[in-house]
């Protein structure tokens, strides 16, 4: 096997969500997988090629867990109209919202949708993001569904990107199912999901519960049918309201329960006994002009671990940048930089049941990373977007050249070589 010493840099490896930085650092690397980390003087011998990162900062890849880049269309109309007073809940009431991006995303072929997602995708991965989750939920048949999960899966086959596939099936009721959301829900239970799961187009499932999406008894249904499937569970809740959705989640196990700015206590000690991630959308909460924040102080009293995503969709959260989203979770919701980083790091693999392999640079886990030309780490929350050189290594192979933003041709390059 070929080791890869890649030496001259610091790591802040993560590891339980803490920082754990290594200075005059190097990390072994061989068949895609982290071997050793530790001071450079004390690095195994032998001859392994050799790599200098010229004095960066080293932290995990980045993993973006509550994604839906497959889409059709755009909303900057609403966005419009929303800053002229037009709330989202009034929006999608009169059919606008998720049903709008439904109408384009069924209208659209495989290929428009795998060409634009693939475009945003392409802001992340220059951001440092080695992992993504991507929901379905614009589709709300077995057809559409199903082509979502494909581009999305043809995505991850042909980039250098990790990418996990959830079906969102639950999203919001669609046209033709007006006034019948229950047996909707049976179309989702009895139909969508048996089928996807069986095609392997499902890594988990995840449900809207909300005023304006699916009640709690509606979205149990729908993920105690995935958890019969064998398929891990996720759900969008307590974004605008408090129903409870996020106990109910978390009474089955959930990786996630997502949003949540209307936790109560006890939704915040459910999650703890569960071990589900409590996923922070700051981009979102941005876009909507919220002001009811998360209940970051009971998380961390009951000790909930705390995940950031970007939630990259086209009406409350076109963000193209998770870094940003570091900043917006420090200064919009109270986080250290600290935790904003474990939150795309360490618990954001949590949340994708990747902690196993992914999240955290130790012996043993995928050799995915990001050398950074940063002064500490602190640094990837402080700047407000922009580009910061890095070099990323996914799966032991080092994929982008200094501050190369050319784009994916010669990332593709270099993959294939
Ligand atoms: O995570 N909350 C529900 N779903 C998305 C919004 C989807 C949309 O508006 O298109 C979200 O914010
Ligand atoms: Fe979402």
């Amino acid at each position: 096997m070929t080791y890869t010493l890649w030496f001259n840099c610091h790591v802040a490896t993560m590891q339980d969500g803490r920082w754990s930085t290594i200075e005059h650092a190097a990390i072994l690397t061989g068949a895609g997988r982290i071997e050793w980390v530790g001071e450079y003087r004390d690095a195994p011998g032998g001859t392994h090629q050799r790599v200098d990162l010229g004095g960066a900062w080293v932290t995990p890849g980045l993993i973006d867990c509550h994604t839906h880049a497959v889409f059709g269309g755009n909303r900057s109309d609403e966005f419009q109209q929303r800053l002229e007073g037009v709330s989202y809940k009034e929006i999608a009431a009169a059919g606008g919202g998720i049903a709008s991006t439904v109408r384009h995303t069924r209208a659209a072929d495989a290929a428009s949708l795998y060409r634009s997602a693939r475009r945003r995708l392409e802001h992340l991965m220059r951001d440092g993001v080695t992992t993504v989750e991507i929901k379905s939920g614009y589709g709300l048949d077995l057809e559409s569904e199903r082509k979502m999960l494909s581009v999305a899966r043809r995505l991850g086959d042909t980039l250098p990107l990790n990418v996990r596939l959830t079906c969102l099936a639950a999203h919001a009721l669609p046209p033709e199912y007006a006034g019948r959301a229950d047996d909707y829900i049976d179309y989702v239970c009895d139909v969508v999901l048996p089928t996807l799961v069986a095609e392997r187009l499902v890594d988990a499932v995840d449900v809207f519960c909300e005023s304006i999406a699916f009640s709690v008894p509606q979205s149990e249904r729908v993920l105690r049918r995935a958890r019969d499937l064998g398929v891990a569970v996720k759900i969008h809740a307590e974004q605008l309201s408090s129903l409870g959705g996020a106990s109910m989640a978390a009474s089955l196990g959930a990786l996630s329960a997502d949003h949540v700015e209307y936790l109560t206590e006890d939704d915040v000690r459910a999650m703890a006994h569960a071990g589900t991630v409590a996923v922070l959308l700051p981009g979102a909460f941005h876009m909507l002009r919220e002001t009811r924040q998360p209940p970051v102080e009971w998380l961390r009293k009951y000790g909930v671990d705390i995940a950031i995503s970007t939630d990259l969709n086209p009406g409350t959260s076109p963000a193209l940048s998770l870094r940003l989203m570091l900043n917006l979770a420090c200064v919009q919701f109270g986080l250290t930089p600290e935790e904003a980083l474990a939150g795309v790091t360490c618990h954001a693999a949590k949340a994708l049941g990747l902690s196993e392999t992914h999240g955290s640079i130790e012996p043993g886990k995928v050799a995915d990373f990001v050398a950074w030309e940063i002064d500490r780490p602190a640094d990837l929350a402080y700047w407000l977007g922009g580009q910061i050189p890095n070099r990323v290594v996914w799966q032991g192979r080092l994929l982008t050249p200094d501050t190369d933003t050319s784009g994916l041709s010669r990332w593709e390059h270099q993959h294939d070589a």
